[in-house]
């Protein structure tokens, strides 16, 4: 079981679209993971995902609406296999707040993609362009659930 956490700074755009996406797109291909999604801000602790953000994911067939923002904190570098940050500003966010010793690694969401055209998912909360995030989302969750496929095959006893 892999526990990956996603992170963003409003955990309500962004972040929340990738844990859902990489949670439903996980189970599909049988990957046993447990998926969280996090904020570095705390502007929309407690709230649900951003309504077009919402409704995007909808669309192709992601319900996130059960996800609610929480911001993140340095204990989740013990709590979680994986750090996956959706921009540079959000990497050096949580690299600030690593504990002294611990050697979970932070990611760029995009490193785990094929082909992706750019290295940071653009904010749709500012770029409004929500489709555009899901393209780059899915491309990284699979890419990410093909690299935990094959990291299980080469050690079994991780599964
Ligand atoms: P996210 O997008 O980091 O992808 O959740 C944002 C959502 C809200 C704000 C900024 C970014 N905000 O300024 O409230």
């Amino acid at each position: 079981m892999s526990r990956i956490l996603f992170v963003c700074l409003g955990n309500i755009c962004r972040s929340p679209t990738a844990e859902g996406v990489f949670a439903a797109m996980a189970e599909a291909a049988g990957v046993p993971v447990e998926a969280d999604s996090a904020g570095t801000s705390d502007w929309h602790v407690g709230d649900p995902p951003y309504g077009p953000a919402i409704r995007a994911a909808a669309g192709r067939g992601y319900d996130i609406t059960g996800l609610r923002a929480r911001q993140f904190v340095s204990q989740d570098f013990d709590r979680f296999d994986r750090i996956i940050a959706m921009d540079r500003s959000n990497k050096e966010t949580i690299e600030r707040m690593r504990p002294a010793g611990s050697d979970t690694p932070v990611t760029l969401f995009l490193s785990h993609a094929a082909n992706a055209p750019v290295e940071e998912v653009p904010d749709p909360y500012y770029t409004r362009d929500f489709e555009e995030a899901l393209d780059l989302i899915e491309a990284a969750a699979g890419g990410l659930i093909g690299q935990l496929q094959n990291a299980s095959a080469i050690s079994p006893k991780a599964r």
